[in-house]
């Protein structure tokens, strides 16, 4: 018997046994309170990414594919299929590059090291909330044009929206007044930078205002959509990561000490990471035209769930798929997607987390984590670690 619900306490706080039920028993699994099909094996959510029967439109977030909650009103390009898509995303693409990205690396490494420089003398600090959080906020603030402040005061927002109780399903009005609280003050800001024509910058704000899509100008709503979708990626899910490797660098000594005597080897354990504790847990879609998917028949207007943090832990793609080990190269994996919503942020991501990574391990080679501190992210979407405290020799830097 399947008992797996995105929403109950036991799933989330522990999703990875039901997780192997699943891939065991019921890799394509209908539960009819949703009318949605969840989807747990590597090559089936992959083969779906790529699918023009399933649609981005009516939403792609738990909240939306599940509770039916509206996906927002103007285009966005994380919610648009191809060939609308397009005008949207490809806007942003010269910035996400790997060329472009790598140009970053210098700003990200010196806003990096001056966190790191006060928290050295400590010798202790929080991972999450010391170093990668605020490094990743300032990052992505300068991306869409947002000055750092307001930036922070909608991350604190952020966290409220994604704030759940034992027990609660979806949203609460709290919840909900953190995401209004942001989308307001963002429509603000993109109307003060409309009537002051400052436009001439290459950050996503200023991309927006001077960029048609589908031959017309954005509207208001879809940039502040937009905004948001790149505020909520671009905060959550490296620090999530990070804080996660280091965890599991602290339970593999022997891990940990390869990547100190050999940094060059950092990517493939935050890549191992992404695998083993996939932040982006599970995102979805609608059904538009029927299909048959291991003899189960979805319909039209039913929900699609793809369980990403299943499918990098589907052993028949990753040997001792339950297991840690940045020795891994593998050929494919589902960590940033696939197909035309496949990340656009994964050079950025990737880049953040190494340079994190680095300093971390340069700053403290023999961290320890306080276990007794750690705490796991509880709700339905974003999983990883929030609060990782280490501690190691002070030093000043
Ligand atoms: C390093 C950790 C990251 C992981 C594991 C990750 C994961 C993912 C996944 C699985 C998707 C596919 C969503 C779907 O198919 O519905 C996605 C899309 C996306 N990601 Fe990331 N991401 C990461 C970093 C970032 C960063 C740093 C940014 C922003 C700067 C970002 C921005 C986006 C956006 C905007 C999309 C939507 C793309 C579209 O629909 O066309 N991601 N990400």
């Amino acid at each position: 018997m399947i008992e797996y619900d995105p929403f109950s306490d036991a799933v989330m706080r522990d999703p990875w046994p039901y997780y192997a039920q699943l891939r065991r028993e019921a890799p394509v699994f209908y539960h009819e309170k949703y009318d949605a099909w969840f989807l747990s094996k590597f090559e089936d959510i992959r083969a779906c990414t790529t699918n023009d029967v399933f649609t981005a439109e009516r939403g792609v977030t738990p909240e939306m594919v599940l509770l039916k909650a509206p996906p927002p009103p103007d285009p966005v390009f994380s919610m648009l299929d191809l060939p609308r898509q397009r005008d949207y995303r490809r806007m942003f693409v010269p910035r996400y590059t790997k060329n472009a990205v790598a140009a970053l690396e210098p700003a990200i490494r010196a806003k990096t090291r001056a966190r790191l420089r006060p928290l050295a003398e400590r010798g202790r600090f929080d991972v999450y909330r010391d170093l990668a959080d605020p490094v990743a906020t300032e990052v992505i603030a300068e991306l869409c044009g947002l000055p750092a402040d307001e930036a922070f005061a909608m991350r604190a927002q952020i966290a409220r929206y994604f704030g759940r109780q034992p027990g609660q399903i979806g949203t609460t009005p709290e919840n909900e007044a953190a995401r209004l609280a942001i989308v307001t003050r963002l429509a603000e800001i993109v109307v003060a930078r409309m009537e002051s024509g400052d436009h001439a910058g290459d950050d996503h704000l200023s991309v927006m205002l001077r960029t048609p899509a589908e031959g017309a100008p954005l509207s208001i709503g879809s940039m502040v959509a937009t905004l948001y979708t790149w505020l909520v990626t671009g905060v959550e899910v490296v620090p999530l990561s990070v804080a996660n490797t280091i965890l599991q660098l602290a339970r593999h000594p022997d891990q940990r000490r390869s990547l100190v005597a050999d940094p060059s080897l950092i990517p493939f354990a935050y890549d191992e990471s992404l695998r083993y504790d996939q932040p982006t847990n599970l995102l979805g879609r609608f059904v538009k035209e029927p299909a048959l998917i291991r003899g189960a028949k979805l319909e039209p207007g039913q929900g699609v769930m793809f369980l990403w943090a299943s499918g990098n832990r589907d052993e028949e793609e990753f040997a001792r798929a339950d297991e840690f080990d940045i020795t891994r190269r593998p050929p494919r994996s589902l960590s940033f997607g696939h197909g035309a919503h496949k990340c656009i942020g994964e050079h950025l991501g990737r880049l953040e987390g190494r340079i994190l990574l680095e300093e971390i391990l340069a700053l403290a080679p023999e961290f320890a984590v306080d276990e007794a501190g750690v705490r796991r992210t509880y709700g339905e979407f974003l999983h990883g670690h929030h609060v990782m405290p280490i501690e190691f020799t002070p030093r000043s830097l």
